[in-house]
C-alpha cells in the first residue's frame, strides 16, 4: 500500500514596491561606481564561497578570490569552518596563491610565520627580537564571518552582520526541505567574461530573452509553439521579490511546452521521464499539458522510497517546476526536483568591465545513482565534477548558458555607448529594477535590516 501523501503549499512571499530608476550604462563601466559598490556593498553582503564538502578534514582549506579581496577558508578540528583574509599579518604577503589544499600550518613564503588552521600565529623566527613582543600567541589571521547552509560555506566581510539565517529570509526554509547539503557538483565550468558581474545577474533576473536568445525564435513567435522544457511565459510564472532582497520565478516545467509530434506523441526527453515514474507516454497523446501534475503525483508517491527522500517535503510545484532564485547580490540558481543550476559572478580586483562566471551544475544523490539527467533539458556529464577554467572565446561554457554569454560580451560593449539613454524595463524584469535599487541602498547605507 502507497502511504498517504501530504502536500505542501508553496511559500507566499510579500508583495514589494520598486522606486523607478533608469539604470545608466556607466553603473557597469564606471571605475567610481565599481569603488562605491564595494565599499557600500560587497564588503556587507553574505557571500556564497565554497562547498563544505569540499573540505571534508581539519587543515583542509581553499581560497576564493572576490573582487581585490582573496579569502580562505579552513576546515577546523571541532568540524566547523572559519574564514580568514589571504594576508600574513607580518607584512602582508598572501599566505595561499590560489586553488586549495591541506596544511599543519600555513607557512608565509617570505619570512616563514606559521599560523594554525585557526589562524593563530604559532611561529616566527627571532621571536624574541620584537619591541611589542614575541607576536606567537598574541597575532592572528584576520578573521570574517562564515556559517555553513545548504552545504556551502558563506562569508561575509561586515564585522558586525545579521546572520546568515536572517540574511536569507524565506531562502532558508525552502532551500532546508531539499536537503541541498548532500547534492553534488557534477559539471563545472568557470570563465573570466569582458562584462561587469551586474550584466550576469541582471540577465538571470529575468527570462523575457529566453525565447530570442536560446530559441532563435521572432519576437513575434507564438509561446507555445516554441519547444523547451520549461515554460518561460510571464504570463504563466510566478515572481516574487522578498524583504531581504532575494528574489524567485518559478516556471512551470516537466511537461515541455509543445513537446509533441504532429501526431500528439509525447516527445524526448519527456517521455523518458514519464516512464522512468511508471507512467505510459502514450495516456497523453495529445495532452502534454497534463503529464505534469500526474508527474508530481507519481513523484510524490513512488519518491521517497526511491531515495527520493526529499520530495515528501516540498510542495507539488517543486517536483516538476524550474524555481529560480537570485540571491542578492551575485549568485542565480535555477532549483529543479533533482538538480540546481548554479551561476554565480563575482568582480574582477580593479576592472568594472570583467568579471568571473561559474556555470555549475549539481544534482541529488538519487538522481546521481539513477543516472537521470537534470529535469530541465540537457543531461551533462556527471564526472566532470572539477571546475576547469575555460577561454569563452574557444571553448563552450556549457549548454544554453553559452548563448546568454555572447550576449553578455555584447550588451558591455553597448553599456559604453554615449548614446544609450539608460535601461527601459518591462513589469517582468522588475527584479533587475529592486536588485539595482537594493545596490544603490546599501551604497547609501540603507541596506534592508533584517530582524534579529
Ligand atoms: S610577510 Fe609573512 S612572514 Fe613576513
Ligand atoms: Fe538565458
Amino acid at each position: 500500500m502507497a502511504e498517504a501523501t501530504t502536500r505542501v503549499e508553496i511559500d507566499t512571499w510579500p508583495e514589494q514596491r520598486t522606486r523607478g530608476h533608469r539604470i545608466p550604462g556607466s553603473r557597469y563601466t564606471s571605475r567610481e561606481f565599481f569603488d562605491q559598490e564595494w565599499d557600500g556593498m560587497w564588503t556587507k553582503v553574505w557571500l556564497l564561497l565554497g562547498r563544505a564538502s569540499e573540505l571534508p578534514n581539519p587543515g583542509d582549506w581553499q581560497m576564493e578570490p572576490v573582487g581585490r579581496e582573496e579569502i580562505l577558508m579552513v576546515r577546523q578540528t571541532d568540524g566547523t569552518v572559519k574564514a580568514f583574509y589571504n594576508v600574513c599579518q607580518h607584512r602582508g604577503n598572501p599566505l595561499v596563491d590560489g586553488g586549495k589544499g591541506s596544511v599543519r600550518r600555513f607557512v608565509c613564503k617570505y619570512h616563514s610565520w606559521a599560523f594554525m588552521p585557526n589562524g593563530e600565529l604559532n611561529f616566527a623566527p627571532d621571536k624574541e627580537d620584537f619591541p611589542d613582543g614575541n607576536p606567537c600567541g598574541k597575532v592572528r589571521l584576520k578573521e570574517l564571518a562564515c556559517e555553513t547552509f545548504a552545504g556551502f560555506v558563506w562569508v561575509n566581510m561586515d564585522p558586525e552582520p545579521v546572520s546568515l539565517k536572517q540574511y536569507l529570509g524565506p531562502i532558508w526554509h525552502a532551500w532546508s526541505a531539499l536537503e541541498l547539503d548532500g547534492w553534488r557538483r557534477t559539471m563545472a565550468r568557470t570563465a573570466w567574461l569582458p562584462c561587469n558581474w551586474k550584466v550576469v545577474l541582471d540577465n538571470f533576473n529575468e527570462s523575457y530573452h529566453v525565447p530570442t536568445v536560446h530559441m532563435a525564435a521572432t519576437p513575434d513567435t507564438d509561446r507555445k509553439k516554441i519547444r523547451g522544457h520549461i515554460n518561460t511565459y510571464y504570463k504563466e510564472t510566478r515572481f516574487d521579490l522578498a524583504n531581504e532582497g532575494h528574489n524567485r520565478m518559478v516556471m512551470q516545467g516537466g511537461y515541455g511546452v509543445g513537446s509533441t509530434d504532429k501526431e500528439g506523441n509525447i516527445l524526448e526527453p519527456l517521455a523518458s521521464q514519464l516512464r522512468a515514474w511508471e507512467i505510459d507516454p502514450a495516456r497523453f497523446k495529445g495532452n502534454p499539458e497534463a503529464t505534469r501534475s500526474a508527474l508530481q503525483e507519481a513523484k510524490r508517491r513512488l519518491g521517497p522510497a526511491r531515495g527520493y527522500t526529499h520530495y515528501a517535503k516540498v510542495p507539488d510545484e517543486q517536483l516538476t517546476d524550474a524555481f529560480h532564485y537570485t540571491l542578492f547580490p551575485n549568485f542565480a540558481v535555477s532549483v529543479w526536483s533533482d538538480g540546481f543550476h548554479f551561476l554565480r559572478a563575482r568582480p574582477h580586483p580593479d576592472d568594472p568591465e570583467q568579471c568571473l562566471f561559474d556555470n555549475w551544475w549539481y544534482s541529488s544523490p538519487a538522481a546521481i545513482e539513477d543516472g537521470v539527467g537534470h529535469q530541465g533539458g540537457a543531461f551533462l556529464p556527471q564526472s566532470d565534477d572539477e571546475v576547469r577554467m575555460i577561454d569563452y572565446r574557444t571553448e563552450s561554457i556549457g549548454p544554453g548558458i553559452e548563448d546568454d554569454v555572447r550576449v553578455f560580451v555584447t550588451q558591455q560593449r553597448g553599456f559604453r555607448s554615449r548614446g544609450f539613454e539608460g535601461v527601459y524595463l518591462s513589469n517582468q524584469e522588475k527584479r533587475i529594477r529592486r536588485y539595482h535599487e537594493l545596490i544603490d541602498d546599501y551604497i547609501a547605507g540603507k541596506q534592508p535590516k533584517p530582524k534579529r
